[in-house]
C-alpha cells in the first residue's frame, strides 16, 4: 500500500510577500514560482488579483505560464474580488480560487460588524460564486483558532455544502499551541456531517514560534494540507516554513507516516533564490536551510561525525541540495577534524607534527574568529619546514 500524502500549499507569493521587505517584481514571482513547481509543491497561491494591478499581472502571468501545480488567487468574499480572481486565474491548466472571510467574534464585531448569520450567507455567496467560475474552490474562515467551535462547524458545513472542495483553517495571528490546533481539526472531523468532501488544510502563522508544530498537529488530527512559505517568510513572525514542515514529516516517517511530494533536494537552492531575490537573510542557526543547520564546531561532535555521521545529525546534508556536513575549524574543535581537513588539503603528518599543528591552530584560533583552509595550509607548511 502506498504512503497516504499531505499536499503542500506554497504561498510564499502571496502571504509570504505580505512581509515587510520581501516584494517582488513580476518576472522575481515568475522566477519563483518556476522554482516551486521544480521544488514539487502542489499549490501556488501566487497573488491576491485584486490588492492591485501588479499583482493582477503576476496572477496572470503565472496561471498562464507555469505548468505542473494547481495555481491559486486570493479573494475577500465579494463578487468584485472573486471576478477579479477568476480573470487573473483563467488561463490555468488547474486554477483555484481562494476565498476568505473573518469568522471570529473579534473579527465579526471590531472589523467587519456583521452577525453569525451575515457571515455564514456572505460566505456561502461568495463560495458559491467562484464554484461558477471553477471546481476547485478553497475557502478560508480567517482567524479560525479564535472562532468560537460551534460557530466554526456551522461555517465549515455551509461552506462545503455551497462547493468549497478545500476549507482552510487559518491561526491568523498564530494564537494556537499544537494540543489546540489538534482539537480544532478533531473536533470539525468529528462534528460536521459533510467534512470528507472537502480536504481541510492548516494555515499556521508563527507569532509564538509554534506554526511548525501546529501545522504537524493539524495533520495528525486528519489535515490533508498544509499552508506554508519558503524560509517561513510572511505577516508579522511568519507563516510555517515549508522545509520545516517537510522534513520533519520525512525524518519522522516513522511517526507520522505520511509522504509529501516535494523534491527534497531543492530545498536549500529554493531557499537560496528567495534569500537571494528579496534581500531577506536566512538566520544561521535558521532548521534546515541555515548556514549552521549542518555545520559542527565542537570537537566531540567533529570527532562523532568523522566516525559516523548520524552520531550528531538526524538529516543528511545531501537530502536538502547540500553537498556534504561542513565541520568549521573553530577554538571548540579537535585533533580529529584538524587531522581530517590537513588530509584533504594534501597533508600527512606524523602524530607529533599533527600535535605541533594543533598547538598553533588553538592559539590560532583564539585570536581569529573564522579558520581558512589557507590558515591550515600555512600551518602545515610551518611545521613541515620546521619553522
Ligand atoms: O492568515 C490568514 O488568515 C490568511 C488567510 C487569508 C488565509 O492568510
Ligand atoms: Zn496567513
Amino acid at each position: 500500500m502506498s504512503t497516504p500524502t499531505v499536499k503542500i500549499f506554497d504561498t510564499t507569493l502571496r502571504d509570504g510577500e505580505q512581509s515587510p521587505g520581501a516584494s517582488m517584481n513580476r518576472a522575481e514571482k515568475m522566477e519563483i514560482a518556476q522554482a516551486l513547481v521544480d521544488l514539487g509543491v502542489d499549490i501556488i497561491e501566487a497573488g491576491f488579483p485584486i490588492a492591485s494591478p501588479g499583482d493582477f499581472e503576476s496572477v496572470r502571468e503565472i496561471a498562464m505560464n507555469i505548468k505542473g501545480a494547481s495555481i491559486c488567487g486570493l479573494a475577500r468574499c465579494n463578487p468584485k474580488d472573486i471576478e477579479r480572481a477568476w480573470e487573473a486565474l483563467k488561463h490555468s491548466e488547474l486554477p483555484r480560487i481562494h476565498v476568505f472571510l473573518a469568522t471570529s467574534a473579534i473579527h465579526r464585531e471590531f472589523k467587519l460588524r456583521m452577525t453569525p448569520d451575515e457571515i455564514i450567507s456572505r460566505g456561502v455567496d461568495g463560495v458559491k460564486l467562484a464554484a461558477s467560475f471553477c471546481d476547485d474552490v478553497e475557502f478560508s474562515p480567517e482567524d479560525a483558532s479564535r472562532t468560537e467551535p460551534d460557530f466554526l462547524c456551522r461555517v465549515v458545513e455551509a461552506a462545503i455544502n455551497a462547493g468549497a472542495t478545500t476549507v482552510n483553517i487559518p491561526d491568523t495571528v498564530g494564537y494556537a499551541t499544537p494540543n489546540h490546533m489538534y482539537k480544532v481539526i478533531s473536533d470539525l472531523k468529528n462534528r460536521v456531517p459533510n467534512i470528507d468532501k472537502a480536504v481541510i488544510s492548516v494555515h499556521c502563522h508563527d507569532d509564538l514560534g509554534m506554526a511548525v508544530a501546529n501545522s504537524l498537529a493539524g495533520v495528525e488530527a486528519g489535515a490533508g494540507q498544509i499552508e506554508c512559505t519558503i524560509n517561513g517568510i510572511g505577516e508579522r513572525a511568519g507563516n510555517a516554513s515549508l522545509e520545516e514542515v517537510v522534513m520533519a514529516l520525512r525524518t519522522r516517517h516513522d511517526y507520522y507516516n505520511i509522504g509529501t511530494n516535494i523534491n527534497t533536494k531543492r530545498l536549500v537552492p529554493t531557499s537560496r533564490l528567495l534569500s537571494n531575490i528579496t534581500g531577506l537573510q536566512v538566520q544561521r542557526n535558521k532548521a534546515i536551510v541555515g548556514r549552521n543547520a549542518f555545520a559542527h564546531e565542537s570537537g566531540i561532535h567533529q570527532d562523532g561525525m568523522l566516525k559516523e555521521p548520524t552520531t550528531y545529525e538526524i538529516m543528511r546534508p545531501e537530502d536538502v541540495g547540500l553537498e556534504k556536513t561542513d565541520l568549521v575549524l573553530g577554538k571548540h574543535s579537535g585533533r580529529a577534524a584538524l587531522s581530517d581537513r590537513a588530509k584533504a588539503l594534501g597533508y600527512h603528518l606524523s602524530a607529533e607534527q599533527l600535535q605541533e599543528v594543533f598547538d598553533e591552530f588553538k592559539k590560532l584560533a583564539d585570536k581569529k574568529k573564522d579558520i581558512y583552509d589557507g590558515d591550515i595550509a600555512s600551518l602545515c607548511d610551518q611545521q613541515i619546514r620546521g619553522e
